[in-house]
């Protein structure tokens, strides 16, 4: 783990830029678009949730925009990203916030099996984000490369994207999702320019966990303000759009396929340490064999796509 700090110099990397948020009513969005707006920033937002988010859209003033967007729909995520395209111009920063869970456990032993589950946590939290992820490169792709990159895509994710979280296994499902995003994207987002990371927020003090709340402050255990997980988003959205060799200090460079757990205000880069010590929970020869597999997908020009590997068959490639 390596702990990253925020370096505000980089700020200034940030204005003029277009950002595209989902889930940015209340909580850790609603921090991030204020973060995002103060830092100059033109922003766009989507939510289910009107009336905090027209509050929040007339407090900020016309560099701030707020449009409804159920994040399951793929539509109201299209509509969102044209309008921001069209109002400014070009998107330059995506960050897939929007989230829910649901404190019923489907799994009892006492839930009735012949009612079918809600599914909506898999909706929101990952097919949403998927659909964000999608749509977003699309626009960030047509940016002009600039220094080396073309734009960021920040994922948020949970603790419970790495951890066991008992009673919470479809929300915990759908945040191991998110991790899977990211690593099923960043070798191939990466050379195109984009980057991508996600956040991995630990106990956060909004509505999601009024439930807990008391007891966990009770026990002393560490806690995050919407605000601190709102500049780990900033981080990603402005670790490599440093000049002068600024960075983050801590930030492994080039920053992209990180994962940062966010605990006591803090941030901490996990994913590294996640990928180096592979030999040691996967085995030494297990780890060699994998990376040769690896290799193989990642330059041999194979692809799962079988009318991909057709094509490339019948132009002798
Ligand atoms: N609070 C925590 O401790 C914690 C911990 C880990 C991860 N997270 C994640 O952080 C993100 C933000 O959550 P938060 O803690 O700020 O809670 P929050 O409830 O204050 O914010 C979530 C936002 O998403 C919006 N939203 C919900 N469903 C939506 C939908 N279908 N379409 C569009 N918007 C929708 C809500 O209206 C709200 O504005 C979520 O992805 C959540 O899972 C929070």
């Amino acid at each position: 783990m390596v702990h990253v700090q925020f370096n505000s110099e980089l700020l200034g990397s940030l204005k003029d830029k277009v950002v595209v948020l989902t889930g940015g009513a209340t909580g850790i969005g609603r921090s991030a678009v204020i973060q995002f707006a103060e830092a100059g920033c033109k922003v766009v937002f989507g939510d289910i949730s009107e009336e905090p988010a027209r509050e929040l859209e007339s407090q900020l003033g016309p560099n701030v925009r707020f449009l409804f967007c159920d994040t399951a729909s793929y539509s109201d995520q299209l509509q969102l990203f044209a309008a921001a395209d069209s109002i400014f111009g070009s998107i330059d920063v995506v960050v897939a916030n929007a989230g829910m869970a649901i404190h019923k456990d489907i799994f009892e032993a006492s839930s009735d099996i012949t009612i079918e589950p809600s599914m909506k946590e898999v909706a929101v939290n990952l097919t949403g984000a998927i659909f964000t992820a999608r749509i977003g490169m699309h626009y960030l792709r047509k940016n002009k490369s600039k220094s080396g990159g073309k734009g960021d895509l920040v994922l948020v994710s949970s603790i419970a994207g790495f951890k066991e979280s008992g009673g919470l296994a479809t929300y915990t499902a759908s945040k191991h999702g998110v991790l899977g995003l990211m690593r099923g994207l960043h070798t191939t987002a990466f050379p195109e320019g984009i980057r991508i990371n996600v956040i991995c927020p630990w106990m956060t003090k909004t509505r999601l966990v009024k439930g807990i709340e008391q007891g966990w402050h009770d026990l002393g255990l560490p806690e995050n303000e919407p605000e601190d997980v709102a500049r780990s988003i900033v981080l990603c959205a402005t670790a490599n759009r440093g000049t002068d060799e600024k960075i983050h200090p801590g930030a492994k460079m080039p920053f992209a396929g990180k994962i940062l757990w966010i605990s006591g205000g803090q941030a901490y880069e996990i994913e590294d340490a996640i990928q180096a010590l592979e030999p040691q929970w996967l085995g030494e020869e297990n780890s060699k064999t994998l990376a040769k597999g690896q290799h193989y997908l990642a330059t041999q020009g194979t692809s799962w796509d079988a009318d991909k590997l057709k094509a490339k068959k019948v132009n002798g490639r």
